[in-house]
């Protein structure tokens, strides 16, 4: 047996990184360590509200019971602080940036989405975590600043995400290629189980809430009606989980678009783009496909807020042209 854990495979590749003092291998390594702990707490989530009561509520233990996305966000802030490379977090749970007081000389700002597609864990449908690390741009020494976190996403020094499915998995890059790595229950580690991962240039399979239609720009909804449009094809398969992670994994793996454009109650789009875009843009590119938000590509919008929404199309190179055209 050839075993390469997450753990094995950062310290391997470490002295490939642009910054070769491992402090982004420990930060790495402790963004895996978060997600295990998030994949453990995730599994008792039936559990929470069926037997032991509603989350926001007091379970039969009189204990309050917070929401998953809260849990999870705790989790990596915890881990994160603990990490000792990690000066400040920015996360779609918290209003605002949070500085560690006690992580002044630390190199990194990390930026997450703890729990992507939430609604689903009521259906028992798969999840995930979705982060994007930068290195800081202010004084080391000092607090981490809000320029730490709104720098654009060409700018990232790693970024990745952990799916929560039938199984649990962590794909991520550092900008030399994408490796996924599937965690084995018996023994608690990931191992590596998808080596530099590249995308299907081309895929008939398009994921998106097409119940939207009627708000779609006159370019999306022809796009989706070539989609549709059998007359002398196969038309394309729509598939859609409504879990950003888990649309994306698909389409990554097996080539597709994800699209999110603007909608009536979404006019910029629904979809974060430092929580969620900009990390996912970073690994699509990574792996040979596309993303941007109909005008530019994502990885170069500079960003204003940290709460941002843009639209995106992201996944096969070739559809995202088409789309474009
Ligand atoms: P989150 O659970 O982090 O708020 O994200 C939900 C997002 C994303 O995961 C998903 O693709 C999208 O919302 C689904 O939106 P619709 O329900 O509008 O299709
Ligand atoms: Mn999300
Ligand atoms: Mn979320």
């Amino acid at each position: 047996m050839n075993l390469i854990t997450l753990d094995e495979f950062i310290a391997r590749t470490e002295h490939d990184l642009p910054d070769a003092t491992g402090e982004l291998s420990g930060l790495l390594r402790d963004i895996g360590l978060a997600s295990k702990i998030v994949n453990r707490d995730l599994s008792k989530a039936g559990l929470v509200d069926a037997i032991l009561g509603e989350a926001n509520e007091i379970n039969v233990q009189g204990e309050d019971v917070k929401k998953l996305d809260i849990i999870a966000n705790n989790v990596l802030k915890k881990c994160l602080q603990n990490s000792g490379e990690c000066c400040g977090i920015a996360s779609e749970e918290e209003p605002d940036f949070v500085a560690f007081e006690n992580r002044k000389n630390a190199k990194y700002v990390v930026l997450f989405d703890p729990l992507d597609g939430s609604s689903n864990i009521d259906v028992i449908a798969p999840v995930g975590t979705i982060f994007s690390v930068f290195k800081r741009v202010s004084p080391i020494g000092e607090l981490c600043t809000i320029d730490d976190f709104l720098q654009p996403g060409y700018k990232q020094a790693a970024a990745g995400y952990v799916i929560y499915g039938s199984s649990t998995m962590l794909v991520y890059t550092t900008g030399d290629g994408v490796n996924g790595f599937t965690l084995e229950p018996s023994i608690g580690e990931f191992c590596l189980s998808h080596p530099a991962i590249k995308t299907p240039e081309m895929a008939k399979t398009y994921s998106m809430n097409q119940g939207n239609y009627n708000s779609f720009s006159d370019k999306v909804k022809n796009f989706v009606d070539y989609c549709q449009d059998n007359t002398d094809k196969k038309a394309f398969s729509l598939r859609y989980i409504g879990s950003m992670v888990a649309d994306f994994h698909r389409d990554l793996l097996k080539g597709g678009i994800y699209i999110y454009p603007s909608t009536k109650d979404a006019p910029k789009g629904k979809l974060r783009l430092m929580y969620e875009c900009n990390p996912m843009a970073f690994i699509q590119e990574q792996a040979g496909g596309k993303a941007t938000n109909g005008k530019e590509r994502i990885l170069d919008i500079i960003p204003t807020e940290l709460h941002q929404r843009t639209t995106v199309y992201i996944g096969s190179t070739k559809l995202v042209d088409m789309l474009e055209e």
